[in-house]
């Protein structure tokens, strides 16, 4: 009976070393312990052995029972842990390597120059005021003195929405609603979104103005050079030469044009600037009496400035992007410089 516990025992030790898997301990642990198992039918049969004999082969019978289980028991704990470590190891994290950088956002062009230049005229006192992008035929065209038959007309390729209702094609209108709701003096700024049907390397059917108004007793021209040309400074440098051109604009009188010297050749003539050496950047002058009567003020007691500009021109000479299109495409390559 002992040779059979010593058998037992060197079979188990051979099947314990072979084993490779947890599944393979639980089929050890029921062949060498399990209820039909060689060591449990020879426990059973204990008792048919003589006394003496009985007290001996049964100890050592019980003592392999014991050894086996732990053994087994310990062999599945060590089998454990490895699954655990190499599970931990598949997902490794090396905390030594640099962090991801989250994907920094940044803002579009337009809305760089969109507010830098609401921040030179809000420290000039203005405030930013906001109109509608649908706009009535009156506020667009009739009360800034542009009249159903007046040639001026053309010069704005209109989206309308019905007889009555257009896509607003420049930020002006936003001059009589401001003018119909508040007194003078005033001094606002409205940049926003205008439409008008015309596509090519320079012109876009959406593109963004801002407007300017103010209005006082004692506005003149010199006010609109003062502020205009502090704008032009701080957007392209000091030295950048600014002139005046005598323009046309039914809703002021006068009207001028503004030039500056050319950004790309500093005037020294080249394709940008037409090999002119200026570069037109923006329409302006005095609020012509007719818009002040259309708005509701007296002409008699008031004067005014007025101006607007194109910022994706802007935007264009500060950046010297050569394509309106590129701020429109999405594409992050472009964007992403900015
Ligand atoms: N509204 C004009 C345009 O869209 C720009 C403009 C010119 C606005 C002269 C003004 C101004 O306020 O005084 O082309």
């Amino acid at each position: 009976m002992r040779d059979e516990c010593a058998a037992i025992r060197d079979e188990f030790d051979a099947d314990l070393q072979s084993a490779v898997s947890e599944n393979d301990l639980y089929q050890i642990k029921s062949k060498y312990l399990g209820r039909s198992s060689r060591l449990t039918s020879l426990i059973k049969s204990l008792k048919d052995l003589p006394a003496e004999e009985r007290a001996l082969t049964g100890s050592t019978a019980n003592a392999l029972k014991s050894s086996l289980q732990r053994e087994i028991e310990t062999a599945l704990e060590a089998m454990r842990l490895t699954r655990k470590e190499q599970a931990i190891a598949a997902r490794a994290l090396d905390i030594t390597l640099p962090g991801r950088r989250p994907a920094l956002g940044t803002l579009h062009p337009v809305t760089r120059v969109t507010e830098k230049i609401t921040a030179i005229f809000t420290g000039l006192g203005f405030s930013v005021v906001d109109g509608p992008e649908i706009e009535l035929d009156f506020f667009n065209f009739e009360a800034l003195n542009i009249p159903k038959d007046h040639p001026a007309r053309d010069m704005h390729d209109t989206f309308y929405v019905s007889g009555e209702q257009l896509l607003r094609t420049h930020t002006s209108p936003v001059q009589i609603r401001t003018m119909q709701r508040m007194q003078p003096p005033l001094r606002i700024l409205c940049p926003g979104k205008v439409y008008r049907c015309d596509s090519d390397i320079s012109h876009t059917p959406m593109f963004h103005q801002i407007e300017g108004l103010m209005v006082d007793t004692h506005v003149s021209f010199s006010d609109l050079k003062g502020l205009l040309t502090i704008l032009i400074h701080r957007l392209f440098g000091q030295e950048t030469a600014i002139r005046f051109r005598p323009s046309y604009f039914p809703f002021t009188e006068p009207s001028a044009e503004v030039d500056i010297q050319c950004v790309m050749c500093r005037g020294n003539g080249c394709r940008v600037c037409s090999g002119t050496g200026w570069l037109e950047i923006l329409g302006c002058g005095l609020v012509n009496p007719v818009v002040f009567k259309n708005a509701g003020y007296d002409p008699e007691e008031v004067t005014g400035l007025a101006f607007g500009l194109g910022v994706e021109r802007i935007a264009m000479l500060t950046y010297g992007i050569n394509d309106i299109r590129l701020f429109y495409e999405n594409d992050l390559r472009f964007l992403s410089q900015f």
